[in-house]
C-alpha cells in the first residue's frame, strides 16, 4: 500500500511537471536497475533489452563504473575543460585515439550525441570553407538543430522546425525493403546514382563539406549499409575533398561485434561521432578525427561549459576497461550470430516478419508494414505485461529492436528471449 502510494505520486509529479514533449513509451517508475534488469518502486522486476537505447553496454550499475563515479566525485566533480586539463579527459582522449581507426588521434568533448553531431558539422564546415552537407533518407542524428536539420526519419522531427537553417541534401539509403521497386541486388547502386543526380542536378560536389551516414542505420530501421557502399562513399568523397562523418553514436563499443562499425567495412572517415554506449550513462559525446583536421578549426569556434566533465570520463574509462577485459566485443559477435540464428528458427517464419537480422549484438527484427502497424505495438505491450522492455524503430515502426548490454547473463538472456517469443507468437498466431 506505502509503494503503491510512492508509485503514484512520483507519476502524478512527473505527469504534472515533465514535459509532455517526450515520447513516453511506458509509466512504470523505476527505483533501481543492475545489469539488464530493473525494478519498479513497487518492487516489479523487469529484463531491459533497451539499455537505456543502446547506452548501457556493460549493464546498469556496473560496479567498476560506479567505483569510478565514486572515486571521480571526491576529487572533481567539474572544471571546464577550458580552464585547466585533467587526468579522465586527458586519459579518455588518448584511449579513443588508441581505439578509433585509422589516423583519428585528437577529440572534442560534448554533452550527447547530438550535440557532438551538431559540432561535427561546425567542424566540417569550418575545415572546408564549404556551406552544404548530404546525410541520407531514414537517418537520425539526434534533435538540436544542426542534428534535426540532417535527419529524416521521421517528418515529425521536422514539422513546426522548418525552413531549418544550412543547405541539407537527403539521398537514399541502401536499404531494400524501404526503397520500393528496386531490387535488392540494385539498390546500392540505385543510391550511388541518386547521391550523383544530387551533384549533376543540386549541389556542385565543390561545395559539399560533408556528407554523413550512420553505417547501420539505427532509429531508420536497424539496417547495416553494404560495406561496399561504405567504400564506395569513401573514393567520392577523397575524390571531391568532401569530408565523410560516420554518426557512431549508436553502433560504437561493440555493440556491432566490431569496437567500431566501420571496421567492417575497413573504412576510417574523416570524423567519427561517439556518444550513448561511450560512457555507459553518463551524459558525454566525442568528435573524434585527426589532429590534422582539428587544426583547421578556429579556435573559440567551438567549445561547451560541461564537455568532458571529469565524471563521465571517468564512468567512460571504466566502461572501456569492462569492453575489453572482458573481451566484450568478441561477445558480441558471437552471440549476437547466436540471438539471430535462435530468433529466425523460432519466430522468424510466422507471418508478418520479413526478416530476423543483426551484425554482433544490434539485432532487428522486421515486420512488413500491415504487420509493423497490427502486430509491434501489441508485441511490445505484452512483453511488457510478461516482464520484458523492447522497443521498435523503423520509418514506419517496422523493426523491433534489440539493445541487450554486451555483458548479459545467458540465464537472463534466454528468459527475455523466451518473452519475446511467447508475446510475438501470441500476438501473430494467437496462441
Ligand atoms: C545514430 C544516432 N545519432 C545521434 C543520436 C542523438 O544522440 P542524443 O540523444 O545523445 O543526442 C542518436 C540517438 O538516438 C542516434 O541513434
Amino acid at each position: 500500500m506505502k509503494l503503491q502510494s510512492k508509485t503514484n505520486e512520483i507519476q502524478e509529479k512527473a505527469r504534472k511537471h515533465l514535459s509532455p514533449v517526450m515520447t513516453r513509451v511506458t509509466e512504470l517508475v523505476v527505483d533501481r536497475a543492475h545489469g539488464a534488469k530493473f525494478w519498479t518502486t513497487d518492487g516489479e522486476e523487469y529484463i531491459d533489452f533497451v539499455s537505456g537505447v543502446a547506452v548501457n553496454a556493460v549493464g546498469h550499475t556496473n560496479e567498476k563504473m560506479v567505483e569510478a563515479i565514486k572515486k571521480q566525485a571526491e576529487s572533481l566533480i567539474h572544471l571546464g575543460l577550458n580552464y585547466g586539463y585533467y587526468e579522465t579527459a586527458a586519459n579518455l582522449a588518448e584511449k579513443l585515439a588508441k581505439i578509433t581507426p585509422g589516423n583519428l588521434d585528437t577529440v572534442f568533448f560534448s554533452n550527447s550525441g547530438a550535440e557532438a553531431i551538431d559540432g561535427a558539422l561546425k567542424l566540417a564546415k569550418a575545415a572546408t570553407g564549404r556551406p552544404a552537407v548530404i546525410a541520407f533518407e531514414g537517418s537520425f542524428h539526434g534533435r538540436t538543430m544542426g542534428a534535426t536539420a540532417i535527419t529524416a526519419s521521421s517528418s515529425k522531427y521536422r514539422r513546426y522546425y522548418e525552413p531549418i537553417l544550412g543547405e541539407v541534401y537527403h539521398v537514399p539509403y541502401p536499404y531494400p525493403s524501404q526503397l520500393k521497386n528496386i531490387r535488392k541486388e540494385e539498390v546500392e547502386e540505385y543510391c550511388l546514382n541518386q547521391l550523383q543526380k544530387v551533384f549533376d542536378l543540386r549541389v556542385d560536389p565543390s561545395r559539399v563539406a560533408a556528407i554523413i551516414i550512420e553505417p547501420v542505420m539505427g532509429e531508420g530501421g536497424y539496417y547495416p549499409a553494404p560495406p561496399s557502399f561504405l567504400q564506395k562513399l569513401r573514393e567520392i568523397t577523397k575524390t571531391n575533398g568532401i569530408l565523410l562523418i560516420f554518426d557512431e553514436v549508436q553502433t560504437g563499443f561493440g555493440r556491432t561485434g566490431k569496437m567500431f562499425a566501420a571496421e567492417h567495412a575497413d573504412v576510417v572517415p574523416d570524423i567519427l561521432v561517439l556518444a550513448k554506449a561511450l560512457s555507459g550513462g553518463l551524459p558525454l559525446g566525442a568528435i573524434v578525427a585527426s589532429r590534422e583536421l582539428h587544426e583547421k578549426w578556429p579556435a573559440g569556434g567551438h567549445g561547451s561549459t560541461f564537455g568532458g566533465n571529469p565524471i563521465s570520463c571517468a564512468a567512460a574509462l571504466a566502461n572501456i576497461e569492462v569492453i575489453e577485459e572482458e573481451e566484450l566485443v568478441q561477445r558480441s559477435a558471437k552471440l549476437g550470430a547466436e540471438i539471430v540464428n535462435r530468433l529466425q528458427q523460432s519466430i522468424g517464419h510466422l507471418p508478418g516478419i520479413l526478416e530476423v537480422r543483426g551484425l554482433g549484438m544490434i539485432i532487428g527484427i522486421e515486420f512488413d508494414q500491415e504487420a509493423a502497424a497490427n502486430y509491434v505495438p501489441r508485441i511490445k505491450a505484452k512483453a511488457l505485461e510478461k516482464g520484458l522492455l523492447i522497443m521498435n524503430c523503423g520509418v514506419s515502426g517496422q523493426t523491433i529492436r534489440l539493445m541487450l548490454p554486451l555483458n548479459i547473463q545467458e540465464a537472463v538472456l534466454d528468459k527475455g528471449l523466451s518473452i519475446l517469443e511467447e508475446a510475438t507468437r501470441e500476438v501473430i498466431l494467437g496462441s
